[in-house]
């Protein structure tokens, strides 16, 4: 299976730290953020890789990561002209992927403790759609938010709602189907502007196509202070 590492953004949230450094090469414990989605990724066996990020950042990105032959993997990068959201970087990927049919997307900025192993190996029995990986969290509101049928089915995301359904929160780990770029080609711009990774999520979900898989081990978002320090003291430990 192949993946695509999102590692664009302007990383508002995070300035002024991010009007150096694009948010994904911030240091958290020992290494630069996008090192540990590439570790994760290559501990389950997905060697092929693309980066999607901005203009400005990519230069930076190739000094550090190379071919990908270091950290033993295969790189392939695609620059994202302006930040147009989640599913316009997403949209980049189609080249890449080509014929295979299911590939995994991580958003650069989360970090995690889990293996990737056996949530693929759960994508790979799915005959089609999507997969996402839901997280128990305090601050729901921050997210999308599954909400569920009475089969236990997620009927729809709610994207950042201000009241939340439940205390469950999609996270930035996706697996799809090669009908992903259909779907974003049939979404519009959100009122922030975006292209939505909830509105192709929700292109699944409104179809009965989008399946879940629950991630047990610490996850973090690491896009504000607050959850870069939550990662950075998770991950200060010896070199993984
Ligand atoms: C994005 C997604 C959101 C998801 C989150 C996970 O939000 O839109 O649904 O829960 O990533 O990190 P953002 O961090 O871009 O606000």
């Amino acid at each position: 299976m192949k993946a695509v590492i999102l590692a664009g953004g302007t990383g508002s949230r995070l300035m002024p730290l991010t009007k150096l450094l694009n948010k994904h090469l911030l240091p958290v414990g020992r290494l630069p953020m996008i090192s540990y989605g590439i570790q994760k990724l290559k501990e389950a066996g997905v060697t092929e890789i693309l980066l999607v990020t901005s203009r400005q950042a990519a230069g930076a990105f190739i000094q550090f990561l190379g071919s990908g032959r270091e950290a033993g993997v295969s790189l392939t990068y695609r620059i994202q002209e302006e930040a147009g959201g989640i599913a316009q970087a997403l949209e980049l990927a189609r080249p890449f992927v080509g014929s295979n049919r299911k590939f995994m997307v991580l958003l650069g900025d989360n970090l995690f403790e889990e293996k990737l192993g056996p949530h693929i190996e759960a994508f790979e029995q799915q005959p089609a759609g999507a997969m996402v990986l839901l997280k128990e969290v305090p601050d729901p509101e921050r997210y999308g938010v599954p909400v569920f049928d009475a089969e236990g089915a997620i009927l729809k995301i709610e994207e950042k709602p201000k009241q939340p359904a439940n205390n469950w929160c999609v996270t930035g780990i996706y697996c799809f189907d090669d009908q992903v770029f259909e779907y974003i080609a049939s979404i519009e711009p959100s009122q922030r502007g975006e292209l939505e990774i909830t509105d192709v999520n929700n292109a699944y979900a409104g179809r009965g196509m989008l399946e879940y898989s629950y991630m047990h081990g610490w996850w973090t978002d690491a896009g504000t202070f607050e959850s870069l320090q939550e990662a950075a003291l998770k991950l200060a430990g010896p070199m993984p």
